[in-house]
């Protein structure tokens, strides 16, 4: 197949990539804004392949998507290209309006000028949090935060154009991703750097919100699924096999990286944060996908990943991350390498 790739710059869009080229024998174009979470050395492994292909430009900007479809002759788009952080939406959602509701627009508009299929990558928190039981597709959307109220909305304007133009569109939902080039932004990531450097380990309240962790290789393989088996018009949750309260998973990641419980840090907690999020995958599975990486396998790959990859996140943790987790945290991170 030949896909255009929207957003696949970023930690999860180039793990689907690599899995489409590698697996699949598709022909990936990747168009992505390269914001700050956008890294070409995400897709560095890939640069070499007569398949792949890297062009920088943003979903809301016409032209660019056009010209996108017409190096790569796509016969459907896959969209990741997001703002993706909850802390940055609730500090400054400008970018999440513009790229969710334009950028979803735009490529909306011009999957139907060409008559494309279309997978909009969205997320669970579309359906707000739940205390006990797992959403389904036909729950209610009560977003709560400007990041999954402006995700909610793009997904009810990919079905709109399902039920009024008859594009072929399909919705696949994910729960909380992590894995390798996950920018440190996020808990996990965020944690381990944290733990091998020495710094605090900030906690949000008392730690014991819930999410539904998937590996970022499982979330890429159900996006694949729906987009070769889904049906047209319909939503798919993709949710991962298991459930763990923040504070476990900090305290998994001190028993992984040696660092100390006494580095945790309770600190004030997110306005509005939701309390559980939690999705049942079982029309997704009813396509032939099943999640592979249970989590505590995973978390502990991922952690050796972030060790051995100091590549990777060196550039960030000594670029203008320091300055988000300054403004963010109220306090600076220790030096670039110190103690990792
Ligand atoms: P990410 O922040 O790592 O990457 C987002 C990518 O989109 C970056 O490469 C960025 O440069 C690009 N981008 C942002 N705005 C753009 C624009 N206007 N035009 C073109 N490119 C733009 O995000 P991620 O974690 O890989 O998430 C990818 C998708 O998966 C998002 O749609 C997100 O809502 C969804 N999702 C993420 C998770 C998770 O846990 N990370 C869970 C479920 C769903
Ligand atoms: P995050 O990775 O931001 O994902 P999401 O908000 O999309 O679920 O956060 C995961 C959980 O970890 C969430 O309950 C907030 C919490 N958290 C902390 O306790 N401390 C932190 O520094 C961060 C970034 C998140």
């Amino acid at each position: 197949m030949r896909l255009l790739v929207c957003g696949g710059a970023g930690f999860i869009g180039s793990t689907f990539a690599r899995q489409r080229v590698r697996e699949h024998g598709d022909e990936v174009t990747v168009l992505d804004k390269l914001t700050y979470a956008g890294r070409e050395e995400n897709l560095q492994d890939l640069a070499e392949e007569p398949r792949f292909r890297f062009l920088r430009g943003a979903i809301e900007d016409r032209e660019a998507v056009a010209k996108a479809l017409e190096t790569s002759t796509a016969q459907a788009i896959v969209n990741f290209a997001a703002e993706t952080h909850v802390d940055r939406s609730i500090a400054e959602p400008d970018a999440f309006v513009a790229t969710h509701a334009l950028g979803t627009y735009v490529l909306l508009e011009a999957a139907r000028e060409h008559g494309l299929r279309y997978v909009q990558v969205s997320t669970d928190e579309v359906y707000g949090s739940i205390e006990q039981g797992t959403f389904t597709e036909q729950s209610p959307l009560a977003p709560s935060s400007p990041y999954s109220a402006t995700k909610a909305g793009a997904d009810l304007l990919v079905s709109s154009y399902f039920h009024t133009y008859g594009l072929p569109t399909l919705i696949c939902r994910g729960s909380n991703n992590y894995g390798p080039y996950q920018y440190p932004e996020k808990l996990i990531p965020l944690m381990v750097l944290n733990a091998l450097h020495g710094d605090s380990l900030p906690v949000y309240g008392d730690g014991m919100q819930v999410r539904n962790w998937i590996h970022c290789t499982d979330f890429a393989a159900a996006i694949g699924h729906v987009l070769e088996h889904g049906r047209p018009g319909e939503v798919y949750n993709a949710g991962g096999p298991d459930e763990e309260a923040n504070i476990t998973v900090v305290k998994r990641i001190i028993a992984l990286t040696g660092a100390a419980e006494s580095q945790i840090e309770h600190v004030a907690d997110r306005p509005g944060h939701d309390r559980r999020y939690s999705l049942s995958s079982q029309k997704v599975r009813a396509l032939g996908w099943s999640p592979r990486v249970r989590f505590e396998e995973g978390l502990e790959q991922t952690v050796a990943w972030y060790r051995e990859n100091s590549w990777w996140w060196e550039p960030i943790r000594s670029g203008d991350y320091r300055a988000y987790y300054e403004r963010q945290y109220g306090r600076p991170l220790s030096g670039p390498t110190a103690g990792a």
